[in-house]
């Protein structure tokens, strides 16, 4: 019964009110993830047997066991990846198929959606430069101008794009396809129509790939390749590159694995040096298929870039996949230093000016939503530099002006704005001021980023000519103080699930302006690391070109080992970001190609202190023609604190770091390395002592090697210093979550507007049976949920949020004697059926996009048809430790629910 039941995506939103029963329903009806019934098989690829026979093999099998009957859905064969994908009438064929000799995997069919915009804004017109060249922002950030300047932009590599296609008619993308063009060929698996969710649709495939309606492809695809000399004056990072666009999302924007499998082996058989895929789905394993399929294309010798996801807000250790895969390089986004702000007009000539709406309610950097008309501009003091205007109500009539206005120092922008109020003025344009907000319900009021402009704004209508005007879609590049060059609060955490260094890099990806289907507006600002990702595919470009194709094989740890570190704040002593979530730090592809010093590993995994590899050596090669003196020394990033008081995950904004480091000591402080030589040092990190370490600190920073000859390289090191296993895996005392009067896991009724939860026993007829739902604490490889006689006497080992005395006894509950041989199954104890049951779990979060809680409807049916007698049962829910040994009970958390009544009515 792999995936047979629903995974609730909880939003923020529902998660902070009382939560209603309809949207429980919609929930559970819309967020299952999986196809009933869709699998994808792996077939064992022994060289004895051609995949065509393996597969008719396969087929013939399929055909005498599945008693209920299937269809094809794809075949692979590629010396990659040999299995088909299927789709079963029944769900319950899984056992018969699953016993089919040669069949080496067998994983559900999952529903990928196509990224969300995060702040997407349509652009038109040029805009006015401020500092570093408009446009050229995010280059200057990673050294790509300086290696634009040296004349290489990606010529003769290939990249493959997975993703919504994109469309090449753009000006800036080359204007059209084919050989000789800059989108040399391409595929569409989907069509424009085709919606996964809905049986009756089927992706309608040809050879046109190109984006006229999601816009997401064609932006990712402006990042590689814009063309430099257009209005924005953005340049892609390898605009000579050749791209191949593979459309794997349709106009309703979600697809299937079995699809994204297909794509990524054509993208490898059809010769891509680099595939570059921008979507991912809250998972974190890197077993999931696409994980292990782009893992495979990197092991290859190709550069396979992921986005590492955009679901930083839902706290550390929530990956996606298939960024989690092995091989892949999992990019995190850092903001632009440079931010697009609307801008206003004058009559009089000046550059255009920058200014931000201050209404609360409505989207950062967008324009005052007023009519595009010059409305003419006063002051209300005949002295521009007046410092009381406004102190006092005024009554007449302003709804025709734009009214400049000094912020005053008197009475206080807040009280100049309500005395307006009663004018009505069309615009309102503060200056010399710090940033403020204003609730909805007063004027539109633009507050001016530069107190020079508003000076000159205002002598020009104390001279009774000056009309301004606020266009819709003029926005200009201003320098962002406050978190440009910080890491995106969007950009998810790793580590992974089995503790790899996820992501592994990070590149600019938050307020990033690029191309946009010509029919959709040409040019747009968004943000996600949909947008860092390709970069860094661009930047695998430039090295490809500049130190040759083998260059591939060794691309994440030359990028990871001179990149460099994304601070935590911009305050001046501020730590380095965590690791988790910049990875080894912001590519700098000009460190990348000119130092003369390799260092491997480029990354140290800890694992956690149950499996703590402390202890690790590290080379350090010479690869120049002199000699070379190292300093080597470590530089702590700021450690996280992953649980709150009750082990459930910190979300932001609460995110706990701290300045705890390990403890690094390196068995040499200064090495010589003569050219071409190279050195060994032994480096032992020991986990943090400042912090507890039931709460999973992690831990970060880097070993940096800086050469007598000016090179700084560094190997990055990551890990958990607590113990997993040890973590409580079913989430308790999460007691914000989901209804008015307690937290999960709950047993839910379902006949009130508000969600509660079952207190004491409680009976219920066929008809209106409850829900189950409960949130894990931990990523678990397998939960199971049971139906039990009421009178059994299995308890609870996680305290039960219901009671109000104090936890019980953890584990208390022996199953000795009770255990089978097989690996990952439940230990078996007395139950009357089995109700549910999932694999490979992420944790959840209180907080965030995709994060899921889970859900599982009372049945009344067992899986096999038969109706569940009347009677008086409890659910027992089980789900085992990370990296726990499903045969050990004491891996296994154990919740049983309160009483339910199944009664004739
Ligand atoms: C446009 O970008 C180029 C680099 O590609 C830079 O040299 C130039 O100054 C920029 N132009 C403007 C107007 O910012
Ligand atoms: C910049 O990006 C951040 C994060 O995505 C977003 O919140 C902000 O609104 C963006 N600012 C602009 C001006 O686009
Ligand atoms: C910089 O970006 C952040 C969000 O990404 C935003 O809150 C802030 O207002 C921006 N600052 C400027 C000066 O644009
Ligand atoms: C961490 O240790 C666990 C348990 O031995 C192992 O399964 C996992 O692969 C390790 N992770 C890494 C990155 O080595
Ligand atoms: C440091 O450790 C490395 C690796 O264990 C070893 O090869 C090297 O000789 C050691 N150096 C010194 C000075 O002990
Ligand atoms: C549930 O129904 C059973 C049988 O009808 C009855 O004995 C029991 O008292 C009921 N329990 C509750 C909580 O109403
Ligand atoms: C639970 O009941 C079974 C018999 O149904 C008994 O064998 C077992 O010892 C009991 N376990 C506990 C912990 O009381
Ligand atoms: C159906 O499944 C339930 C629960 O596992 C079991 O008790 C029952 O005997 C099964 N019925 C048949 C006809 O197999």
């Amino acid at each position: 019964m792999l995936g047979a039941l629903a995974v609730a995506l909880l939003s923020a939103s529902t998660a902070l009110a009382a939560f209603k029963t309809s949207e429980l329903r919609e929930l559970i009806r819309k967020a299952d993830d999986t196809i009933p019934g869709a699998f994808i098989v792996e077939l064992s690829s022994s060289p004895a047997k051609r995949a065509t026979d393996a597969h008719a093999d396969f087929l013939g099998e399929l055909d005498r066991r599945a008693a209920g009957g299937f269809s094809t859905r794809k075949k692979y064969k590629s010396s990659l990846f040999n299995g088909l994908a299927v789709q079963l009438n029944n769900p319950d064929d899984l056992t018969s198929l699953s016993a089919i000799p040669n069949v080496v995997a067998v994983r559900p069919i999952r529903v990928f959606h196509a990224p969300e915009p995060i702040n997407r804004r349509i652009l038109s017109g040029a805009a006015a430069a401020n500092g570093i060249p408009l446009g050229q922002s995010t280059h200057y950030m990673t050294g790509v101008d300086h290696i634009h300047e040296q004349g290489y932009a990606g010529k003769g590599i290939k990249i493959a794009i997975i993703d919504s296609g994109v469309d090449y008619m753009h000006p800036s993308l080359g204007g059209g396809s084919g050989h000789g063009f800059k989108i040399a060929g391409g595929y569409d698996f989907v069509g424009d129509d085709f919606d996964s969710y809905n049986p009756d649709s089927k992706p309608m495939p040809d050879n046109d790939p190109r984006d006229t309606c999601y816009g997401h492809g064609t932006h990712v695809a402006g990042v590689i390749g814009a063309n430099p000399g257009n209005d924005h004056n953005i340049s892609g990072v390898a605009y000579e590159a050749t791209l191949i666009a593979y459309r794997v999302f349709s106009c309703v924007a979600d697809t299937t694995d079995d699809i994204l499998t297909e794509a990524m082996l054509r993208a490898y058989s059809e010769g891509a040096d680099i595939v570059t895929m921008s979507f991912g789905a809250v998972d974190g394993w890197a077993s999931s298929t696409l994980s292990v399929v782009a893992s495979r294309v990197a092991e290859m010798g190709r550069v396979v870039t992921v986005a590492a996801g955009n679901y930083g807000e839902g706290g550390p250790m929530l990956f996606s996949s298939p960024a989690s895969g092995e091989n892949v390089i999992a990019v995190g986004s850092v903001q632009n230093i440079m931010t697009m702000r609307p801008t206003l007009l004058s009559s009089v000539e000046h550059a255009p000016i920058p200014y931000e709406d201050v209404d609360f309610y409505r989207k950062q950097g967008q324009p005052l939503p007023i009519s595009e008309s010059p409305l003419p501009a006063r002051i209300l003091s005949t002295n521009p530099n007046s410092e009381d205007q406004a102190c006092a109500p005024i009554t007449e009539d302003l709804s025709k002006w734009a009214i400049v206005l000094r912020a005053s120092p008197k009475c206080g922008v807040s009280t100049q704005i309500r005395n307006l109020v009663p004018a009505n003025p069309g615009a309102i344009i503060v200056y010399d001021t710090r940033e403020f907000i204003l609730p909805s319900g007063y004027p539109p009021c633009a507050w001016l980023l530069n107190k020079d402009d508003g000076i000159f704004l205002a002598s020009e209508a104390a001279k009774g000519t000056l009309t301004v005007t606020f266009p819709q879609h003029n926005f200009a590049d201003v320098p962002n103080k406050s978190d440009g060059g910080l890491v995106s609060v969007f950009s998810s955490h790793g580590p992974s699930n089995e503790l790899y260094f996820k992501p592994a890099l990070s590149a600019p990806g938050g307020n990033i302006t690029s191309t946009w289907p010509v029919d959709l507006g040409s040019w747009a600002t968004d943000s996600g690391t949909s947008y860092s990702c390709p970069y860094v595919a661009g930047a695998a470009a430039l090295v490809l070109q500049v130190k040759g194709k083998a260059a591939s094989k060794n691309m994440r740890s030359l990028l990871q080992s001179t990149s460099k570190a994304v601070p935590s704040s911009n305050a001046n002593s501020a730590l380095a970001q965590t690791l988790a979530q910049s990875g080894a730090g912001l590519i700098n592809v000009y460190n990348a190609l000119n130092a003369q010093t390799e260092v491997s590993p480029a990354t140290l995994l800890l694992n956690d202190t149950a499996h703590w590899k402390g202890s690790q050596d590290i080379t350090i090669k010479n690869t120049g023609k002199q000699a070379q003196t190292y300093d080597l020394s470590h530089f702590p990033a700021v450690t996280v604190v992953s649980l709150d008081s009750t082990g459930n995950y910190w979300y932001y904004p609460d995110i706990k770091r701290v300045d705890a480091p390990a403890g690094v000591q390196l068995n040499v402080s200064r090495v010589t390395v003569s050219a071409g030589g190279s050195a060994t040092v032994r480096v032992t990190i020991t986990p943090p002592k400042a912090v507890d370490a039931k709460l999973l600190p992690i831990v970060s920073g880097w070993i940096t090697a800086t050469g007598s000859l000016g090179d700084i390289v560094k190997v990055s090191y990551m890990g958990v210093g607590g113990s997993l296993r040890d973590a409580q895996t079913i989430s308790t005392g999460n007691n914000q979550l989901a209804y008015d009067d307690g937290g999960l896991p709950a047993v839910l009724p379902m006949d009130k507007d508000n969600v509660y939860a079952q207190r004491g026993p409680r009976n219920y007829t066929l008809g209106k049976l409850p829900v189950f739902g409960f949130m894990l604490a931990q990523v678990s490889r397998h939960v199971t949920l049971d139906l039990i006689d009421a009178k059994s006497n299995i308890s609870s080992t996680v305290p039960d949020p219901l009671e109000s005395s104090p936890a019980q006894k953890r584990r208390a509950f022996n199953l000795s004697g009770l255990l089978p041989g097989a690996k990952s199954v439940a230990p078996p104890v007395p139950t009357v059926g089995a109700i549910a049951e999932w694999r490979d779990l992420t944790h959840g979060s209180i907080y965030g996009p995709g994060v899921p809680w889970l859900t599982a409807d009372f049945p009344a049916h067992f899986a096999n048809g038969t109706t569940v007698p009347f009677g008086q049962y409890k659910l027992l829910l089980r789900a085992l430790h990370v990296g726990g040994d499903p045969d050990t009970p004491a891996d296994w958390d154990i919740y049983v629910s309160q009483q339910i009544g199944v009664i004739e009515g």
